[in-house]
């Protein structure tokens, strides 16, 4: 299954993007992942996109197109994938239907998963994830049942360095300039479902599956 997980940054994409991979056994391609990884190592890349993930900016899609086509590359994305937080410009999706269009396949899904602007905030400023396996919290809403500890693996929970308020603010600003009309862009293509991401996030997978008919 080929799949593209769309929403607002702290909708809940990331979450649920666990759940999917698993159940479908595809390969998890997170674009904000690849960049805090090589943030992380110190790359020539991860140099160049922190400075605009520290404002809330977009990565310039050059750079992010690039990463995506040599992803997709790769062996494991065969007979599906789940792209999650990419594309998020129409050039970004005019890029990927190109690679796929080489590669002889079409997407299957795009999953937008819609939650109001006042709930993104909080659910993005009271995130914390783990630094060792990478599971997602929330103080309030999905807490670990340590403070500051991962129940899957004991790691040290962290806040990621774009979940303070005002970045936050400017990350939900630029997915509604430029990202929210891919909805439309999808839509006419007939392969846009759109879940209800502020129920319980176990509700939210069961709608998601239930959507993608299997
Ligand atoms: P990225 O890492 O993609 O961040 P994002 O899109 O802002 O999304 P988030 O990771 O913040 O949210 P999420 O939807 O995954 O929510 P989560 O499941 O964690 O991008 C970061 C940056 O990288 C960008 O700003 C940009 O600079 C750059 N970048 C990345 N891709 C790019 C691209 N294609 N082009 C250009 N630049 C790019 O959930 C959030 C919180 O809510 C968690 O604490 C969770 O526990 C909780 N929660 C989840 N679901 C629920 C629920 N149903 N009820 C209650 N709480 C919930
Ligand atoms: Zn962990």
């Amino acid at each position: 299954m080929r799949l593209i997980l769309l929403g607002p940054p702290g909708a809940g994409k990331g979450t649920q993007a666990s759940g999917i991979i698993e159940k479908y056994q595809i390969p998890h391609i997170s674009t904000g992942d690849i960049f805090r990884k090589n943030i992380k190592e110190g790359t020539e890349l991860g140099k160049k996109a922190k400075g605009y993930m520290d404002q809330g900016l977009l990565v310039p899609d050059e750079l992010v197109v690039a990463i995506v086509e040599d992803r997709l590359k790769e062996d494991d994305c065969k007979d599906g994938f789940l792209l999650d937080g990419f594309p998020r410009t129409e050039k970004q999706a005019e890029a990927l239907d190109e690679s796929l269009s080489k590669m002889g396949v079409s997407m299957d899904k795009v999953i937008n998963v819609s939650v109001d602007k006042n709930v993104l905030v909080e659910r993005a400023v009271g995130r914390r994830i783990c630094k060792d396996c990478g599971a997602t919290y929330h103080i309030k809403f999905n807490p670990s049942t340590k403070d500051g500890v991962c129940d899957k693996c004991g790691g040290a929970l962290y806040q990621r360095a774009d979940d303070n308020e005002e970045t936050v603010t400017k990350r939900i600003e630029v997915y509604l300039n430029e990202t929210q009309p891919l909805i439309d862009y999808y839509k006419a293509r007939n392969i846009l479902v759109t879940i209800d991401g502020e129920q319980d996030i176990h509700k939210v997978f069961e709608d998601i599956v239930a959507a993608l008919g299997a």
